[in-house]
C-alpha cells in the first residue's frame, strides 16, 4: 500500500473537469502499453526501421508506427475524442462518432534515433478543445495558449508522466504494479543554470547570436559569463526537457542555415507547444528567437516547424540579450 496520490486523485484534487481527467487517464494508459512494447526491444522484434517514411520525409522506425497505432486506436475509441493528429500521420484522423469534446495531438515516440541503442525515448501530447463542426486539420491549428493540457512520458530508468492542465506541473512515476503515482507534486524550473543543451555538430550552421551565446558558455569562468558551464544532449527532447524540469538548464534547437527556408527542426504542434506550456507552467521561459514566445506562434500547418529555445528563465533572458533582441 502507498499513501501517494494516483493520477486520478491528483486531477480530482485540482478540480480538473471530469471529461479532461478521463481523457488524461486514457492517454496515460496508452503510454503504459507503449512502455511495454519499448521494453520488449529485440525480444519483441520491434527494433529497426519500418521501411516507410512519414509526411516529413523522415524514416519511420517500427516503434514510431506501433506507438502511433496504440495512441490512435485507444483515443479514437473514446467518445470524448473528436480527432487525433500526430507526427506519424499525413493528416488528422477524425473520430467516426459525433460529440467528442477534445482533440489530441502527439509525438508518439520522441527521440527515435535512441530506440536501437536502448537510450531514453518519450511520448509528447497536447490536448485542445474540439471546435463545432467537421474535424479537419484546420481544427487543430490553435495557438499554444489554447492548450487545455499537455504532457510527456519519459521511458527512461523510470517511466514518468509529467503533466500540466494550466495550474503548475506535476510528475508521476509508474509503479511496478502499473499505477501512476504522484512523486513530483510541484515541479519548478530553477531560474538560473550552468547547463546548456544543443547539438554542437550544427555549430557552423547557426546564426550569429546563437554562436555568441554558446561561445560565452564555452569560455567558462575566464569568459564574460564568469562561470563554467556543463553541456548535455540526449537527442530526445523529452529526456532533455525532463533534465531541465529536474535541475534547470536551457535547450536550444534554433534555426540554422542547413535548410534556410525551414524555420527549425522541431514541430510546433506536438513538440514546441506542449513542451513550452509545461516549461512556462513550471516557471521557465520558451521562445523561438529570444523575442517571440512559442505559445504565441500562429499555426498554419499541422506539421509546421519552429525554432525552440526553452528552460531556466534568467538564462533565456541572457540568450535574448545575446541574440541582440
Ligand atoms: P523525433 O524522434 O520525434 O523525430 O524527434 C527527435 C527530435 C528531438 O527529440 C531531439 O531533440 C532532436 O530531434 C534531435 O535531433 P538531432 O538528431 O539533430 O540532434
Ligand atoms: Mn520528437
Ligand atoms: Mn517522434
Amino acid at each position: 500500500m502507498t499513501d501517494r496520490s494516483t493520477l486520478k486523485d491528483h486531477l480530482a484534487q485540482q478540480a480538473v473537469e471530469t471529461g479532461l481527467s478521463e481523457l488524461l487517464g486514457l492517454i496515460a494508459a496508452a503510454c503504459i502499453d507503449i512502455r511495454k512494447v519499448v521494453s520488449g526491444g529485440a525480444l519483441a522484434g520491434v527494433l529497426g526501421a519500418s521501411g516507410n517514411v512519414n509526411v516529413q520525409d523522415e524514416e519511420q522506425k517500427k516503434l514510431d508506427v506501433i506507438s502511433n497505432d496504440i495512441l490512435t486506436e485507444q483515443l479514437l475509441a473514446s467518445p470524448l475524442v473528436a480527432g487525433v493528429a500526430s507526427e506519424e500521420m499525413d493528416n488528422c484522423q477524425p473520430a467516426t462518432h459525433d460529440g467528442g469534446k477534445y482533440l489530441v495531438l502527439f509525438d508518439p515516440l520522441d527521440g527515435s534515433s535512441n530506440i536501437d541503442i536502448n537510450a531514453p525515448v518519450g511520448t509528447i501530447f497536447s490536448v485542445l478543445a474540439a471546435p463545432e463542426g467537421d474535424i479537419t486539420d484546420v481544427a487543430f491549428l490553435q495557438d499554444g495558449r489554447q492548450q487545455l493540457a499537455a504532457g510527456y512520458v519519459l521511458y527512461g530508468g523510470q517511466t514518468m508522466l509529467v503533466l500540466t492542465t494550466g495550474a503548475g506541473v506535476a510528475g508521476f512515476t509508474l509503479s511496478l504494479d502499473g499505477q501512476w503515482l504522484l512523486t513530483h507534486p510541484e515541479i519548478r524550473v530553477t531560474p538560473d543554470t550552468k547547463e546548456f543543451a544543443i547539438n554542437m555538430s550544427n555549430q557552423r550552421h547557426w546564426a550569429e547570436g546563437v554562436q555568441k551565446y554558446v561561445a560565452g558558455c564555452l569560455a567558462g569562468a575566464e569568459g564574460h559569463r564568469g562561470k563554467n558551464f556543463n553541456m548535455r544532449w540526449v537527442a530526445a527532447m523529452v529526456a532533455d526537457v525532463h533534465r531541465i524540469m529536474m535541475r534547470g538548464g536551457v535547450f536550444l534547437y534554433p534555426w540554422d542555415s542547413r535548410e534556410p527556408n525551414k524555420p527549425g527542426k522541431l514541430r510546433l504542434m506536438y513538440e514546441g507547444n506542449p513542451m513550452s506550456f509545461l516549461v512556462e507552467q513550471a516557471g521557465g521561459k520558451s521562445t523561438t528567437d529570444g523575442r517571440n514566445a512559442i505559445l504565441d506562434v500562429t499555426p498554419t500547418q499541422l506539421h509546421q516547424r519552429v525554432p525552440v529555445i526553452l528552460g531556466s528563465a534568467n538564462e533565456i533572458e541572457e540568450i535574448a540579450r545575446t541574440c541582440g533582441v
